[in-house]
This record gives C-alpha cells, structure tokens and sequence, in this order.
C-alpha cells in the first residue's frame, strides 16, 4: 500500500486539528452561568442589606489587585477558574454588580448569594437572596439576553451554556442544627429527603427555562470547617463525624436524584461534581497537598471568624494563605479552591466540551 493513500488533503488536516486540539469549547459553552451559595456569589451580597459580607480586607488580598470583591476567599473561587477553563473571562461577575452589563453577563455570571440554600428558611435567616429569587433573577437575566442579542443568540447562549449549582452546605451548618425550625418538623434523614426534594424542583425549573448542561455540587466534609471544628470541644476539635456523615449520606440521595433526572428529563446532561473526597483527602494529609495547617483557618484566630469578624483590624491572621486549606472559619482558601477545580474540570471538560 502506497504511503499517498494515508494523505489527508491540508485544508481539511487543518480544520480536524483545530477541532481536536484547539477544542470547540468556546462554541460549545458560551457562557458559565451560576447559581448557590458562599462557594459560588461573586458579589451579590455586597447588594444586599445582610450580615453575610466580605467586600473588605484581608478579604481578596489575593485577588487581582488585592481587591477585596465579595468573594468569600483571599482570591478565586471555582467558578473563576472553570470559567478560565473553558477560555472564559477569568472572573465570573455577579449579577447585582452595576460595573458590569449584559454584554459582560453574556459570557458568565452569578445569581449565587453567600448564606443561601435550597431551603427558603435557610436564606432568611441571614436575609440573603433565596433560591426562587436567584431563578427570578435569571429570568430577568433571559428577557435581557433576548433584548439584547435577539432571540435566536439568546436561546443559544441559554441552552449551550453550563449551569453550575453549588449549595446546600448552609442548609444544613446554618439552618438545621443552628436553628430549631426545620429540626421540630424534621429528623436530619427527612431534612435530607426535603433538601432534595427541593433539588429537584430547583432542577427541573432550569430545565423548564431551557438549561441542558449541569454541574452540581454535592456537599464537602462539612464536619471538618473550622468553625466546626472549634465548636467540638467535647471532640477535642477534630471533624464532627455526625456532620460527615450527613454529608455522606446526602450525596447518595444527591447521586440517585441526578441518574434520575439524567434519564427523565430528554437533553439534559448533569455532572456530579464531587468534591467530598479531594477536600476531604486535604484535611487529612495536608502536607501532600504542601499545606500546613487544616484545623483552623488563616483569618484572624481561624476558629470562629467569618464575615464581619474577619477583618483587618486582627493581629492574628496569617500572613501566606497558601499554607492554610481554609481561609475563614467556613470558606476555603483559593489555593484549596483551586485544587478542587482541577479536580472537576477535566470531568467538566470531558462532558461538555
Ligand atoms: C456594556 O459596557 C461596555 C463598557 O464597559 C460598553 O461598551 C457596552 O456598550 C455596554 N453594553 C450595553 C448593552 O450597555
Ligand atoms: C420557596 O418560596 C417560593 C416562593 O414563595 C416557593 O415558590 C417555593 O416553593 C419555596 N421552596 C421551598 C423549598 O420551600
């Protein structure tokens, strides 16, 4: 056989390598569009009048800048670097922010709000943006798409782009066992049941708004922030077991709901983020990881502050947060943060790509 029987023409070698190696990842996912908690607000809350805020130092010291955005961090969260990922901007911006418009929103942006959950008491306690209003905000979000681009980019950019959902930590560390409400009416196992109950709803709601391709987050060892961590005294502050394994047994309900829905609901593609085991593998063998310190976070004393109490005015915060898998007593470090979207990314990729 002649070796001119394997030539490929050149134009048509070019067109297979750009769609092989450059990736169609640009064209495949317009945009990155987020929905949830702490994990994931950008800055939303810094428009709302809530406790829950993180628009000042040591916040962002290093962030771009070192400004201090909202994010609950010292720099990016995840969304920041999947959108980078999928050679998006670098930073996702929230929704609420006026410095930025729909020709920014286009490429990606966050309804996320720190201290909310699937439940709707979760949201109000801290009286942050509840779930249903994040979807409320969406749609506005769609009818701006449609002014804007028109109908036809519009509903491209609404079912091409990647949803991502990271919530329900707070349901369950600032709602269930803070507050006595929801645990008169519920065992923690019919909590669990009703938090993916709402999932579901949430979920289906999105499908229903013309969102195909889903990230969703399952729930980390919750047991093990440092804010908990510090509250077990009886434990000599190691993880709260109890708390893990509410975790742990979530995440089984959160797996059955998305093979269901992937098989129920026609065009949908849901990826299970999971997170649980990368976490959980740093805060038991930090120094693989090249960190040092797990069981206490970098701000101020690391054990209880968050928020407010994380601040400027503390002698005590650390000075390389590089070291620390934690940043506040609730909230990941960016490096920690980042390790964990290198960890969901390829699978992001490979799915949606
Ligand atoms: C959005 O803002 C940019 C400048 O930041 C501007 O060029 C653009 O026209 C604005 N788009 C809309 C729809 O207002
Ligand atoms: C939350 O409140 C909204 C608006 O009142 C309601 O439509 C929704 O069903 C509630 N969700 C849950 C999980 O209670």
């Amino acid at each position: 056989m002649g070796n001119s029987s394997y030539r490929i023409p050149g134009p048509c070698l070019t067109i297979l390598l750009t769609l092989v190696c450059t990736g169609t990842a640009r064209a495949k996912v317009p945009a990155l569009i987020v929905f949830g908690d702490s994990t994931v607000d950008t800055g939303n809350n810094n428009f709302r009048p809530t406790l829950l805020k993180s628009n000042f130092p040591p916040y962002g010291r290093d962030f771009e800048g070192g400004r201090a955005t909202g994010r609950f961090c010292n720099g990016r969260l995840p969304p920041d670097f999947v959108s980078e990922s999928f050679g998006l901007k670098p930073t996702v911006p929230a929704y609420l922010d006026p410095a930025y418009n729909i020709t920014d929103f286009a490429t990606g942006v966050t309804f996320a709000s720190a201290g909310s959950g699937y439940d709707n008491a979760t949201a109000m306690a801290s009286n942050v943006i509840p779930l249903w209003k994040e979807v409320e905000m969406y749609k506005d979000y769609q009818g701006k798409l449609r002014a804007h681009f028109g109908e036809e980019k519009a509903k491209e950019i609404i079912s091409n782009s990647l949803y991502m959902l990271s919530l329900g930590t707070n349901d369950f560390m600032l709602n269930f066992y803070v507050f006595p409400y929801r645990r008169t009416q519920f065992t923690v196992k019919q909590y669990e049941v009703f938090i993916i109950a709402a999932a579901e709803k949430f979920i289906r709601q999105l499908y229903s708004l013309g969102a195909r391709k889903l990230s969703v987050s399952a729930l980390p060892p919750m047991g093990c922030l440092p804010f908990e961590r510090f509250l077990n005294i009886n434990g000599r502050h190691d993880c709260v077991t109890l708390y893990n394994k509410v975790a742990m047994e979530f995440n089984v309900k959160m797996h059955n709901l998305m093979v269901k829905l992937n098989k129920k609901l026609t065009g949908i593609k849901i990826l299970e983020s999971s997170i649980y085991d990368v976490l959980y593998q740093m805060i038991t063998k930090p120094s693989s990881f090249g960190f040092e310190v797990v069981d206490r976070a970098c701000c101020a004393t690391g054990t209880f502050e968050v928020s407010y109490l994380c601040n400027p005015y503390s002698p005590l915060t650390c000075s390389d947060a590089s070291k620390f898998v934690f940043w506040d007593s609730f909230h990941p470090t960016e490096k920690t943060n980042k390790i964990m979207s290198d960890h969901i990314i390829p699978q992001l990729k490979s799915r949606f790509a």
